[in-house]
């Protein structure tokens, strides 16, 4: 996906493209003062712009520990405060006892086992506050159907590399993430065959 070491930290190019496109959605739908929580922040990049752009919003990075260094590194020399935690999302007593307005996170999806996309919106469940909010981006097909010849394509990457990789069907995410008492808001087309998923949990936080 276009992460790779640039000395100690990582860097994607994808993030430099996609950062403005997604800020325009998290300003129209995040509240003020939200917290967020993002998952599998990466390179950190996406933090670094979003702390900075979105006034008043606190955002709280992590990453699976095994990749949490380069991140860590990247926020406190950029002066992004607080430092990110480690978390796995299919660790559950990694899950952070807290709760978010929003939880955010872009192009894991399709790295995570289908297992850990399952952990990652279940994580987004029990932390959400009711009425707040999950926003997926990324890649995503529609009851196995492609939306474009290159997701089709990066799909094929992925499952080559890795069989539990692949583009994540968006009915499929959808169903299971209503079982969880997070309901599909909506979704937003974003650039080069992207979407961005919102979906809002639930008041009653028993579903
Ligand atoms: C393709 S990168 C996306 C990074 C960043 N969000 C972006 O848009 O550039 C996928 C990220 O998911 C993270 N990841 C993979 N498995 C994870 C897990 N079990 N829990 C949390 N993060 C995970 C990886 O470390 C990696 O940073």
């Amino acid at each position: 996906m276009g992460c790779q070491d640039r000395q100690t930290m990582r860097w994607s190019e994808a993030c430099e493209r996609n950062r403005e496109p997604i800020l325009t959605v998290l300003r129209q739908w995040l509240p003020p003062g939200a917290r967020v929580l993002e998952i599998g922040s990466g390179s950190g990049q996406h933090a670094v712009a979003f702390s900075r752009s979105l006034d008043g919003v606190q955002w709280q990075a992590s990453e699976h520990p095994e990749a949490l260094a380069p991140l860590v590194e990247r926020l406190r020399s950029e002066g992004v405060r607080p430092d990110a935690l480690a978390l796995d999302v299919q660790e559950r007593q990694q899950w952070p006892s807290c709760e978010f307005e929003a939880v955010f996170s872009a192009n894991t999806c399709h790295i995570l086992p289908p297992a850990g996309v399952s952990s990652l919106l279940a994580l987004a469940a029990a932390v959400l506050q009711p009425g707040g909010l999950l926003l997926l981006y990324g890649p995503f097909q529609d009851g196995g159907v492609h939306t474009a010849a290159s997701n089709a394509a990066f799909d094929a990457h992925l499952r080559s590399l890795d069989p539990r990789m692949g583009v994540r069907d968006a009915i499929a995410l959808r169903a299971e993430a209503g079982g969880l008492g997070l309901s599909a808001e909506t979704e937003v087309p974003m650039p080069a065959n992207n979407r961005m998923l919102i979906f809002r949990r639930n008041a009653d936080t028993s579903g």
